[in-house]
Formats: C-alpha cells, sequence, structure tokens
C-alpha cells in the first residue's frame, strides 16, 4: 500500500532511515552552485568559508556574482589575506552589513599570518578566527573537512523544527533543534572513511529552499515526508515556532547632498559600529526623535552655502535593527569652496570607486536627481 497522509507514520524505522534517504535524494537533486564542487569531490575551505560569509548576508542568487567577482579577484585565502581592507570592503559594497567585510579580510590575514595560509580544519580552531561563530565553523568543518558535525542554519531549523514538531520557539529552541538535526547526520561506523556531514548538511539546506519552503511546502517531493511529525498533523507552515519579534523603532536623520560642480562632498564613517569604513555624505545623527529643525543644525559647516534646498520625498532604507527614513538637502558651492574638516570631494564620475553603502547610493540619487 502506498504511504498516505492518513496512514501513521512509521517513526521509529523510517527515522533510523533518515540520513540516508537525505543523501540519496541530495545525490539526485543537489543545487548547483558556484562554491559547490561536482558530486564526491572535496569542496576547497576557502571557497567554503567565503560562501558561508557571504549567504549568511543575503540569498543564493544575490551571492552567485559576489562570489565569483571574489574568486576571480582573490583566488585563494594568501590573495585575499595580502589584499587592503579598502579593496575588500569596495568589492563588498551593496552586500550589506560591512562588518562581515571587515572580519573577512581580518579572517584572512589571520589564516595567512598564524596558519601559513590554510584554514585549520576542526571546528573548534575555526572558531577563534575573525568573523566565524559556531554556525560557521560547523559548516567549514563538516563541508570542507569532512567533520561529523551538523551546522544548523535557518533552512534547517526549519526542516528539524516541522520533522520533529519542536513547539518551544525560536530563539530558545535552538540548543534542541542543534540536537536534533545531528541525528540526521550519517551515524559514524568503523572503517566509514567519509562521514559526508557536508552532503547531509547541504541536502538540508536545500531541502529547506527548494521543498519545506516557509509557505505552502511541498511535502509529497520531500524524501522525509512519511515520518514528518507535522505534516501527519497538517501544520507544518506554523513551524518554526517564533516569539513576537520587536521591531526596531524608527529612527529620522537629515542627509547633506554637496556639489562643488561636478564633485560631491563624502566623507569616511567611523571604523567602528554601523557601516564602519564606508563612505557617506555628511548627515545628521539618526535617532527615534529626530526633527528637521535639529537634523538642519548638524549641516556640514561650509561657509559658502547660501540656502539649503530641502529635496521633495524621502529616502528609506531597513537596516536589520530598524528602519531609517532621510530627508535630504541639496547645496552646490563654489569652485575651490574648502571641504570641512574630515570631508572631502570626489569626482561623481569616480563615486561608483568609493565603498558606498546601498543607503547612501539611494541618498546620493535622490540628491543628484538621478
Ligand atoms: N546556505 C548557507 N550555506 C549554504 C550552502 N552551502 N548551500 C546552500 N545554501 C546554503
Amino acid at each position: 500500500m502506498p504511504p498516505s497522509a492518513n496512514k501513521k507514520p512509521r517513526h521509529s524505522d523510517a527515522s533510523a532511515s533518515r540520513p540516508a534517504l537525505l543523501l540519496e535524494w541530495y545525490d539526485r537533486h543537489r543545487r548547483r552552485l558556484p562554491w559547490r564542487p561536482l558530486a564526491g569531490e572535496r569542496a576547497e575551505p576557502y571557497r567554503v568559508w567565503l560562501s558561508e560569509i557571504m549567504l549568511q548576508q543575503t540569498g543564493v542568487k544575490t551571492v552567485g556574482p559576489y562570489f565569483e567577482k571574489f574568486i576571480a579577484r582573490w583566488p585563494d585565502v594568501e590573495a585575499m589575506g595580502r589584499a587592503s581592507l579598502d579593496d575588500v570592503l569596495r568589492m563588498w559594497a551593496g552586500l550589506g552589513y560591512y562588518s562581515r567585510a571587515r572580519n573577512l579580510h581580518a579572517c584572512a590575514v589571520a589564516v595567512l599570518r598564524d596558519h601559513g595560509g590554510a584554514f585549520p580544519d576542526t571546528e573548534e580552531s575555526l572558531r577563534t578566527l575573525p568573523g566565524i561563530g559556531p554556525y560557521t565553523a560547523a559548516a567549514i568543518a563538516a563541508i570542507a573537512f569532512d567533520r561529523h558535525t551538523m551546522p544548523v542554519d535557518g533552512n534547517i531549523e526549519r526542516v528539524v523544527s516541522r520533522l520533529y514538531v519542536v513547539e518551544e520557539p525560536l530563539p530558545q529552541a535552538k540548543p534542541l533543534i542543534q540536537q536534533l538535526a545531528a541525528t540526521l547526520l550519517r551515524p559514524l561506523r568503523a572503517g566509514d572513511n567519509e562521514s559526508r556531514a557536508g552532503d547531509s548538511a547541504q541536502a538540508l539546506m536545500d531541502l529547506g529552499s527548494s521543498i519545506c519552503t516557509p509557505k505552502k511546502p511541498a511535502c509529497a517531493l520531500c524524501p522525509l515526508n512519511e515520518d514528518c511529525l507535522s505534516r501527519a498533523r497538517g501544520d507544518q507552515e506554523s513551524f518554526p515556532r517564533k516569539a513576537p519579534k520587536k521591531a526596531g523603532e524608527l529612527r529620522r536623520g537629515a542627509a547633506f547632498v554637496v556639489t562643488r560642480g561636478a564633485e560631491l562632498l563624502v566623507r569616511t564613517r567611523p571604523e567602528k559600529g554601523l557601516l564602519g569604513g564606508m563612505t557617506e555624505v555628511p548627515s545628521s545623527e539618526w535617532l527615534a526623535a529626530q526633527d528637521d529643525k535639529t537634523a538642519l543644525t548638524q549641516a556640514p559647516a561650509l561657509k559658502r552655502v547660501a540656502r539649503w534646498q530641502r529635496k521633495a520625498g524621502i529616502v528609506t532604507h531597513v537596516f536589520t535593527h530598524f528602519p531609517l527614513e532621510l530627508v535630504v538637502y541639496t547645496a552646490d558651492v563654489p569652485a575651490r569652496s574648502a571641504a570641512p574638516n574630515g570631508m572631502r570631494w570626489v569626482p561623481v564620475a569616480t563615486l561608483k570607486d568609493e565603498a558606498l553603502p546601498n543607503v547612501m547610493r539611494k541618498v546620493i540619487a535622490h540628491g543628484l536627481g538621478l
């Protein structure tokens, strides 16, 4: 009799075969991704590390071209370790959350300086490197070094919480999900010369992104469907349970787009903190209780601005922790006007070479009417 949703799931026997079912499915359906080697080949630690750091930031589609661009420019960790931080930040521009790019560079430098240019091959030592937390260490250890460990990302959390109907909400449920996810690894047996932990992990990632999707999961196609507790109950979409999230409070500010002919006034943000070291046009503080008048008092001290023009409309941007609304003021100053302390003029034509975060691209486009 074929399995059906009404049939009582075979938890005990099916759960033992899950790791094998998962690997069989992966062997047939694994996605081709730029950082993945062909089936059966071992992945390069550098490519795994780079892709994992990028994938923490955004999806597979966006990462693809960035990954290729980075690999073309810096084909190995040694090359990146010798690059300047500025160059790495520039190449990262558009991916957001620049502390990741700083850590990326710091990590490459550390691998070169402290590990002779080869990534260490244990989870523990990987975790000592800049920007490598528990997830990334486990992902590199499993995928590049075949260590018997399961990295758990958002996709895997969803798959596992559905399979086992984890009622505890995230983030508290993380340790439990981690334990349950590890049961999906093929057990280590004496004589096995390969754990395939990296494939098991990537199988769950692929399953989570193509079948066990947040909405309308395609359970009929899932290799683990017979033994999925939430599918048996029909409440798959309600997992993972999540504690209600507090939205970051809206912040406001003013940005100042000042031109001197074909040049734009910019400055570099402080090294530490949000968008650290990136280029920006001067702006007021970004505060929840910011009003336009106070914001305007924080305009750059340019002697020869007769009047600030307030551009109609606002620029909005959503950072991880808060949404931002900026009003934009413009001014054009005469040739040879000096840049205020800590600021500089750059030709508008070479702005593309600056490490400009997305929010600033929007501000400049708005201010210049592009
Ligand atoms: N998301 C994070 N790491 C991934 C990987 N190695 N493959 C697919 N999706 C991922």
